[in-house]
């Protein structure tokens, strides 16, 4: 066991996001991070309603070496001090990924450093080890723009699948919604703004997939689209309040997350008797009313439930950076500069 803390550079290019970080710490964790810059691409892509690719790429090509070169002053970091350089490498849109990768690659060759291509949902899967030192195994519900699965963590290359979406990731969800009720992109934040103020029990929207059946391994899997296709139908029919509209979906959502988790728990129980962490990540897990919501659901279920803090929930490279620290202490060496980015990457399949 090495005694020493890593130091890792983190760099976060696969969505609408252009982050750099420095990270330092032991496993499990906690970490320290040591500068977290993130430059959002928001006000780029949000007269377009969602994330237009090939501004995504062009933007990142353009500001990623200046973000690099902030998150290491504000670490007081040179690259000489590093011990590796971790770039997301998928899942994402690949021409976003290529501009983070290719830059690590340059900077991994130029300083004589290991280059660690992280899997983003590594990233997101274990930043409650970064920020509350989280022991292996923990269940895991890890909802994002582009994800949502229910799955067991076992260790750094144990992750099993208990459920995933069939058709729409959760975020997708939000921004949809937010889409047809003319709320602002993205749409999780604005969606769960409005909600603030209405009336969750006003309209009467379906749940999708409640399973009753315990012995059916689909108990945990999701499904969105219904949700979404009823809120569009119920917007063209008649003149709907925004804000009660926003907290009958956030409502239903919760339904649907609270019910394929409780689900979940019991496949997990199966798989790692002793254990009884739940963790939530990505940038769905900012929401306030979801995590008050699994708060709930751990309560009476005898589960710990461990959040990362929202800045940290959403994109960022320090998850990226830590996911590289981890791949170095289980025994990583570093990836051959020829590791070619992914636009898809699962990280466990059935
Ligand atoms: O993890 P993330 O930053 O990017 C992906 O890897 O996808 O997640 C972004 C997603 C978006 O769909 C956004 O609308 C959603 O997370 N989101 C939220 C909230 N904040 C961000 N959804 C619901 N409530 C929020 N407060
Ligand atoms: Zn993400």
């Amino acid at each position: 066991m090495r005694d020493k803390p890593f130091t890792i550079l983190g760099i976060e290019t696969s969505c609408d996001e252009t982050a750099a970080s420095v990270v330092r710490g032991r496993i499990p964790g906690p970490g320290e991070i040591l500068s977290n810059i993130v430059f959002s691409q928001t006000e780029a892509h949000a007269p377009y309603g969602g994330v237009v690719p090939e501004i995504a790429s062009r933007a990142h090509l353009e500001i990623l070496d200046g973000v690099i070169e902030r998150a290491l002053d504000e670490a007081k970091i040179t690259l000489q001090e590093l011990d590796g350089i971790a770039a997301t490498a998928g899942p994402g849109l690949i021409g976003g990924v290529m501009v983070g990768l290719t830059t690590a690659k340059a900077l991994a060759l130029c300083a004589g450093k290991p280059l660690l291509a992280v899997n983003h949902l590594m990233g997101h899967a274990l930043t409650a080890r970064l920020t509350h030192g989280v022991e292996f195994p923990f269940l895991l519900l890890l909802v994002s723009g582009g994800h949502c699965q229910l799955l067991g963590v076992g260790g750094v290359d144990d992750f099993r699948l208990y459920g995933s979406t069939i058709d729409d990731a959760v975020g997708e969800a939000f921004d949809k919604t937010a889409k047809i009720l003319g709320l602002p992109y993205p749409g999780g934040p604005a969606v769960e703004e409005a909600a603030r103020s209405g009336n969750p029990k006003a309209y009467d929207l379906p749940r999708p997939l409640l399973f009753k059946n315990k012995q059916d391994r689909a108990g945990a899997d999701f499904s969105f689209s219904g949700l979404k296709t009823a809120l569009r139908q119920l917007a063209q029919d008649r003149r709907v309040s925004v804000a009660d509209a926003s907290a009958s979906f956030q409502a239903a959502v919760i339904d649907i997350l609270r019910d394929r988790s409780r689900f979940a728990m019991g496949l997990f129980r199966a798989d790692f008797p002793d254990a009884n962490t739940m963790v939530v990540a990505g940038g769905v897990a900012a929401n306030q009313a979801i995590g008050a919501a699994l708060a709930q659901l751990c309560g009476s279920e005898d589960f710990i439930l461990r959040a990362p803090p929202p800045k940290l929930c959403t994109d960022n490279a320090a998850m990226i950076a830590w996911a590289g620290a981890e791949r170095l202490a289980a025994g990583a060496n570093g990836d051959d500069l020829s590791i070619s980015p992914r636009a898809r990457w699962p990280l466990a399949v059935r």
